[in-house]
């Protein structure tokens, strides 16, 4: 019997060499201490025992379902160990390199950026900026606009609390903060601390208190242009957009110049161009910019002689770049971050 017993543990032992889940788990141990199990079917023999051999098998019987419950307790906790790391998934080596195809791509709007001030600096413009927190002097008054001009009604302006203080913006007076409605502040910065001649192109945010829809967006991006020097003219401003907007767009473009009205240009234009490779916006005009001649009195506000000192300005929103360049017709997919739209645009490798 004692024998037997042994041969039970033996028998353990060798089952659970090959149980490698739960319920192979269970069903071994149902067939070693379950109520038809071989250790259980055993005990019951012990009625048929001679009484003094009774207690050296119940010795052994209890030392038997001991080691028996400690093969089953070891059994289950390797076979919950494994469980365990398969459900943490393959093993990860932080020391390999990323796999290539999740490397990130820049926003489309970030390519058309650099984009732009890549023509431009073929032509000697360097990249000017300044802060998105502006004051109402340096993007109204010094350009030229007109106290009662309805882009500084709070209806399109975005205005800071009086008591709001703003260390790196500096202010010509005590005017009011404001959010930048466009880039042409950028402009009044530059020509109060560089002197000319001098050609810029200023990128950056702006904002307006726009209802969101299709076309519109409370908060855009611009490339302003800026250029003075002495005797600039109107042939100056056309050569540099022709060039400009045939390098982004193609050679077989065309453009006209629309007499329209800026405060801060005179004459001031509208650019519109035509091109036969822009898909549903094919062979037709398409407004694209505003631009003119440096008002003199812009000039003379940021104490340049217009006498000695003229100019060109220009300012294009780049959504709208990338809008007419990739055949996109809701301005809204630029900011959802949306994957599937932006990788349609993305230089991801
Ligand atoms: N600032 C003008 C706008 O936001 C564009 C512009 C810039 C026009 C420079 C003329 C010269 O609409």
């Amino acid at each position: 019997m004692e024998n037997d017993l042994q041969a039970i543990v033996a028998q353990t032992e060798t089952i659970l060499e090959s149980v490698s889940s739960r319920s192979d788990w269970e069903q071994a141990k149902a067939s070693i201490s379950g109520p038809n199990g071989a250790l259980t079917q055993i005990a019951k023999n012990i009625g048929s025992l001679a009484k003094e051999d009774r207690p050296t098998f119940g010795q052994a019987l209890n030392q038997a379902k001991k080691r028996v419950e400690a093969l089953f307790k070891t059994s289950l906790q390797s076979i919950e160990e494994q469980a365990d790391l398969q459900a943490l998934g393959e093993k990860v080596d932080p020391t390999l390199p990323p796999v290539p195809d999740s490397n990130g791509g820049t926003h489309p709007l970030t390519n058309v950026r650099r984009k732009i001030v890549s023509i431009f600096g073929k032509i000697g413009f360097t990249v000017a900026e300044a802060t998105e927190v502006e004051t109402e002097w340096f993007c109204f008054d010094a350009l030229n606009t007109p106290d009662d001009h309805p882009a500084r009604d709070a209806q399109d302006t975005l205005y800071f609390p009086e008591d709001s203080k703003w260390e790196n913006v500096t202010r010509k007076a005590k005017e009011e903060h404001i959010l930048r409605t466009h880039t042409s502040s950028v402009q009044i910065r530059t020509l109060i601390k560089e002197s000319p001649p001098l050609r810029i192109i200023a990128p950056g945010r702006c904002f307006r208190r726009d209802t969101v829809d299709a076309t519109h967006s409370a908060n855009f991006h611009q490339t302003e242009g800026l250029y003075v020097d002495r005797g600039v003219t109107v042939h100056d401003l056309k050569g540099v957009l022709d060039y400009f907007l045939k390098e982004l767009f193609g050679d077989k473009l065309e453009t006209r110049l629309r007499p329209s009205f800026f405060p801060f240009t005179e004459p001031s234009f509208e650019v519109d161009l035509k091109a036969p490779n822009l898909g549903k916006l094919s062979d037709r005009w398409i407004e694209i910019m505003g631009c003119g001649m440096v008002d003199p009195e812009v000039l003379k506000l940021v104490d340049l002689d217009p006498e000695k000192w003229s100019g060109f300005a220009f300012g294009l929103g780049i959504e709208r770049v990338a809008m007419i360049l990739h055949g996109i017709d809701d301005i809204r997919h630029f900011y959802q971050n949306d994957h599937r739209f932006l990788s349609q645009f993305s230089n991801a490798s």
